[in-house]
């Protein structure tokens, strides 16, 4: 049995409204003087390119931008990025955008640093070392990838989202500005906002570090529950309670902002310590297969999973439940560990995540692929508080259907 956990995050955090003015500063202290900033021409529409790349170029470093980030990044987005950022040789690459510019700029840099291409590095801690300094600004609330260790790339030869996770990508430096989120649709903050609940939750409610099973020698992405992660998915559950309808509303509201991007923060530092499971096994798949985002994809899912997870984690659900505004007073744990899950039917309803698999077009006939191909990424089917074999995944697949 394990008697040791562990943890690790960015390098350094900042956070809070006009954060993004400190970049330049920040880098600079660093000693940073030539910064390849991956991002995309939505946000460069925005303007909110231009806020990091103005400072910087005052500032007086070489700045390149490579603006053709798209959402859920393919392989081929990756080979160009890869290819602009040998050309240039960044001593930092910075990630401006959702989780899919940050996930792009992390592959760029482990590839520019140990060679080869973002493949050779797929799966858990196989890159070699150190990479070139990874920066991330966030301007969705969801992911959480400006303080994780994982990028994920869609790989269009499987149809299959893949992961690459290794500490050697935590960032060195987040800032999080929760004004730069505003100009964001209220589909992209809805999707991005369940998907930072879904990290919260299957944190919280995984195995437990003590239990996980490894074998002699094997080390785990996740470490399993642990009290540190419990304290902050446990706020972030409670921040996406009381923030993501209003922010889906009322795109301007700056509380509802600021209440957003620190619970996709914490939920980000939480789930990449502790765990994602089976919700986001089932969704590289059906995001790969089905090309629906990663956040609309863990949010139909989410509330089938729950129910499937019920019995081996009734306490956490009920508090959960209690986390999200329910009044669970007088009630049963089993009775206020369901409310858990009406919770999240409600809040999905509430910002217009899709219900079930075939609103989103999947077919029952694909259901047996996505179980099978789901129940192939181990490192998140063993962190799950329930041992999920293939047929209890399709079990699942079928409520969701
Ligand atoms: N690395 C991790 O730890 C991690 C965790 C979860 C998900 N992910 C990955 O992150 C990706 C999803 O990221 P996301 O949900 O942040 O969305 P996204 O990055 O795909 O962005 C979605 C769309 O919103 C636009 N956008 C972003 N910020 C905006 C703003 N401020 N104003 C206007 N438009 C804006 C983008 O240009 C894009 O068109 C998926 O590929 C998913 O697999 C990574
Ligand atoms: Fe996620």
């Amino acid at each position: 049995m394990r008697t040791t956990w562990q943890f690790h995050t960015a390098g350094e955090l900042v956070f809070g409204a006009e954060a993004v003015r400190q970049v330049t500063p920040l880098l600079l202290r660093r000693g940073f003087g030539r910064i390849l900033i991956v991002t995309d021409r939505v946000l460069i529409g925005h303007g909110i390119a231009d806020q990091i790349v103005d400072p910087l170029c005052r500032a007086g470093l070489s700045v390149e931008v490579f603006d053709e980030g798209e959402p859920e990044p393919t392989l081929q987005a990756a080979t160009r990025a890869i290819g602009r950022a040998r050309e240039f040789r960044p001593d930092a690459i910075l990630g401006l955008g959702g989780g899919s510019n940050m996930d792009l700029a992390k592959v760029t840099a482990a590839a520019v640093a140990h060679g080869g291409a973002p493949s050779d590095y797929f799966g858990w801690d196989r890159i070699p070392g150190p990479v070139v300094p990874i920066v991330c600004v966030p301007t969705t609330s969801g992911t959480g990838s400006e303080v994780s260790h994982a990028a994920v790339i869609t790989d269009s030869a499987s149809a299959m989202k893949v992961s690459t996770l290794s500490n050697y990508l935590r960032p060195v430096l987040a800032v999080v500005d929760p004004d730069l989120t505003r100009s964001c649709l209220p589909k992209v903050t809805a999707d991005s906002g369940i998907d930072a609940l879904t990290h919260a939750i299957e944190a919280c409610t995984a195995i437990d570090f003590d239990q996980l099973a490894l074998e002699p020698g094997e080390t785990s992405a996740y470490a399993g529950r642990h009290p540190l992660g419990d304290c902050l998915a446990e706020k972030a559950i409670e921040l996406v309670g009381r923030h993501l309808v209003m922010a889906v509303r009322e795109p301007n509201n700056r509380v509802a902002r600021e209440g957003m991007s620190l619970a996709a923060t914490i939920a980000g530092i939480a789930f990449s310590n502790c765990a994602v499971a089976l919700v986001h096994a089932l969704e590289y798949p059906i995001g790969g297969e089905l090309h629906v985002s990663h956040g609309a994809g863990n949010g139909l899912l989410l509330p089938y999973v729950m129910r499937y997870n019920l019995p081996a984690r009734t306490a956490a659900f009920a508090r959960i439940a209690a986390l999200l505004g329910e009044d669970v007073s007088g009630m049963d744990e089993w009775a206020a560990a369901e409310r858990a899950i009406a919770a999240v039917e409600k809040l999905k309803r509430e910002i217009g995540i899709p219900e079930r698999i075939r609103d989103i077009g999947g077919r029952r006939d694909q259901l047996p692929r996505f179980a099978e191909k789901a129940s192939s990424i181990r490192r998140l089917i063993m962190v799950n508080p329930r041992r999920a074999t293939q047929s209890d995944l399709l079990g699942i697949l079928e409520s969701a259907y």
